[in-house]
């Protein structure tokens, strides 16, 4: 199928690509020349495992092209995807104005039948309001219809998401047009949820609220475990057991942040209010979050007898593992917390730190976990990267200042942490 992707952030690149390898014809659309030009050159501008190959691999067996132009890329196809940026607004709300740019330039240049499809994550009515922009350059309404196709995939894990989906979600109003996105999916083994619009978007919303609400429901736990000395990995394994709530995402930690959560949470109780409906649960999920890793810092400042002049070492920057991606990261939460009090922090991340020093230019940031260790009073993990689970402890131990180590992600067994020299604290332990 001939296919134009509008936006290469994460979800458009993916989808791009993926669609791609999967012998479509697609065309990636950027407005940002800087973008456009590293695309072309089969460099992606996202930090993602497996992207780059893909997308190399598309440019070469000419599945793929990049393109500026959402104009000449609808004429050119029979599907076109919405898939820019819907950041949120001062009022929680999702910013409408990059897909209503989209959804006026490809209403400019429709001039034969295309499906537009909404990947962005939207709030219920985009459906309506993608259309009436469309029909508001002139097009008539049977030369193209709306389908919502919302995206699942994770930051770190984007292309495996997309090829091994839970569920492909589409929602249209015209079965015809329902069945054709259908097809495109159809190589991939995953249950196909045919439903209208509205319940299409709003599914999106409600499994990022509900995945959110795992999370900070088992960090409130930890909070309880932590004072009742209770292990709070074993009550996510006990609770996680029972199929019907189910292990993953029962993760307890210092919250969830990145670029999806924060804002889908605020949009989904900007939406309820819209509809007339306190979410009061989700205003509860959002404050144990912003709670969960002030108390943490809580913790280390008590132990510490204060943090002015004291210098903490953080490991990991990145909101999560396997990406660059800070936004909402719980790094930057801590690094504020402590140069507020008068401490100072060096910071160690294996891609992010480059990110993080356009923010702070002036803490320290080291190139490895021994020059972090070096002199600080205390080392925090703060992001669970893979090269941090088997690190050699005994070693780390032996540079601090005073051997302590926080471990804000539970990475480390304490027994292990406490012979290799550590006093170990944990968060819901
Ligand atoms: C999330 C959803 O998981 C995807 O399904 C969705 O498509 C995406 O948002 C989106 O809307 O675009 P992502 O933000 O990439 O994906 O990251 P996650 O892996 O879901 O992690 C989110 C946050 O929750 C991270 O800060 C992570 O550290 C935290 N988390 C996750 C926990 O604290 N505990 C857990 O058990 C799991």
């Amino acid at each position: 199928m001939r296919v134009a992707v509008i936006g290469t952030g994460y979800v458009g690149l993916v989808t791009g690509v993926v669609l791609a390898d999967l012998g479509n014809d697609v065309i990636c659309v950027d407005i940002d020349p800087h973008k456009v030009a590293m695309l072309k050159q089969g460099k992606s501008p996202i930090y993602e495992p497996g992207i780059e190959e893909m997308l190399v691999r598309g440019l070469r067996s000419n599945h793929l092209s990049i393109s500026d132009s959402v104009a000449e890329a609808t004429k050119a196809s029979d599907i076109v995807f919405i898939a820019v940026g819907t950041p949120q607004s001062p009022d929680g709300a999702p910013d409408m104005k990059y897909v209503i740019a989209a959804a006026t330039e490809i209403g400019r240049a429709v001039d034969h039948y295309v499906i537009v499809v909404n990947k962005s994550t939207v709030p219920v009515g985009s459906g309506t309001l993608v259309a009436e922009t469309i029909a508001g350059q002139g097009v008539s309404a049977d030369l193209f219809d709306i389908v919502s196709n919302p995206e699942f995939l994770r930051e770190g894990s984007a292309i495996r998401d997309t090829l091994q989906p839970d569920r492909i979600v589409i929602g249209a109003s015209n079965p015809i047009a329902a069945q054709r996105v259908s097809d495109l999916y159809a190589t991939i083994d995953a249950p196909k949820i045919i439903t209208d619009v509205n319940s299409a978007e709003l599914i999106k919303y409600g499994s990022n609220s509900f995945l959110a609400m795992k999370i900070s429901f088992i960090n409130a736990i930890s909070r309880i475990c932590e004072a009742c000395e209770a292990d709070v990995s074993k009550v996510a394994e006990g609770m996680g057991a029972d199929k019907r709530i189910g292990r993953p995402f029962l993760n307890a930690g210092l919250g969830w942040g990145g670029s999806c959560f924060p804002k889908d949470v605020a949009g989904m109780i900007n939406i309820a209010a819209k509809f007339g409906y306190d979410f009061k649960l989700l205003k509860e999920v959002v404050a144990i979050n912003d709670d969960q890793t002030l108390h943490f810092v809580d913790r280390i400042r008590r132990r510490l007898g204060g943090l002015k002049g004291k210098r903490i070492a953080l490991m990991g920057l990145a909101f999560k593992p396997d990406t660059d991606d800070i936004r909402d990261a719980k790094s930057l939460v801590m690094i504020r917390e402590i140069l507020n009090e008068g401490g100072s922090v060096v910071a160690y991340d294996p891609i992010a730190a480059e990110n993080v020093r356009q923010v702070f230019p002036d803490i320290e940031y080291a190139n490895n976990t021994q020059e972090l260790a070096s002199g600080a009073d205390a080392l925090v993990l703060v992001t669970e990267w893979n090269e941090f689970r088997q690190i050699d402890l005994a070693r780390l131990s032996r540079l601090l200042k005073q051997p302590l180590l926080f471990d804000g992600r539970r990475i480390y067994a304490k027994k292990v942490a406490e012979e290799a020299g550590f006093e170990y604290c944990c968060v819901g332990g």
